[in-house]
């Protein structure tokens, strides 16, 4: 049906902090709910391709029980927009990035990883030059935003029943 989410694309900048850690996240919290879907990460930028993601993202997701083996750095491809039920922007950078990228037809895939946290907060901000803290804020917002985007493609999953 029209409209159901199958796959899931977050995107950061670099692919080495937010973004693998939102896959991570996600990852588990489907598992849990017994959700079955495809889902990946990428950057709109290429700095770091092929790198694990950062340690510091690593060492303080690790501690609240999230697995990153196998994640590895890559860049966003046009093929992405066609493969990606929904694309997830950490930022208005990435937001805007994405939507330069993405072909008409696919603009209504891309949102704000945010605006499915019932947060004030708009944005998840870039970590990577800040510290531990940070990465410690980053997780925070992206488990908000991870449960509530699993409630979302769980409704669509009930209204296609
Ligand atoms: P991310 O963080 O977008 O959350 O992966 C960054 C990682 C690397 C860089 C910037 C942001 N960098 O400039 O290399």
């Amino acid at each position: 049906m029209a409209g159901t989410i199958r796959s899931v694309l977050f995107v950061c900048l670099g692919n080495i902090c937010r973004s693998p850690s939102a896959e991570a996240v996600f990852r588990k919290k489907a598992k849990e709910k017994g959700l079955l879907l495809k889902i990946d990460s990428a950057g709109t930028q290429g700095y770091h391709v092929g790198a694990p993601p950062d340690e510091r993202s690593v060492s303080v997701g690790e501690a609240r029980g999230y697995d990153f083996d196998g994640i590895s750095c890559r860049k966003i491809s046009k093929q992405d927009f066609h493969d990606f039920d929904i694309l997830i922007a950490m930022d208005e950078m990435n937001l805007r990035g994405l939507q330069s990228e993405c072909p008409e037809e696919y603009q209504d895939k891309i949102k704000l990883f945010m605006s499915f946290s019932g947060l004030e907060e708009e944005i998840i901000p870039d970590p990577y030059y800040g510290g531990k803290k940070g990465f410690e804020y980053v997780l925070d917002l992206i488990e908000s935003s991870a449960d509530g985007l699993i409630e979302h493609i769980s409704a669509l999953i009930v209204l296609e029943d």
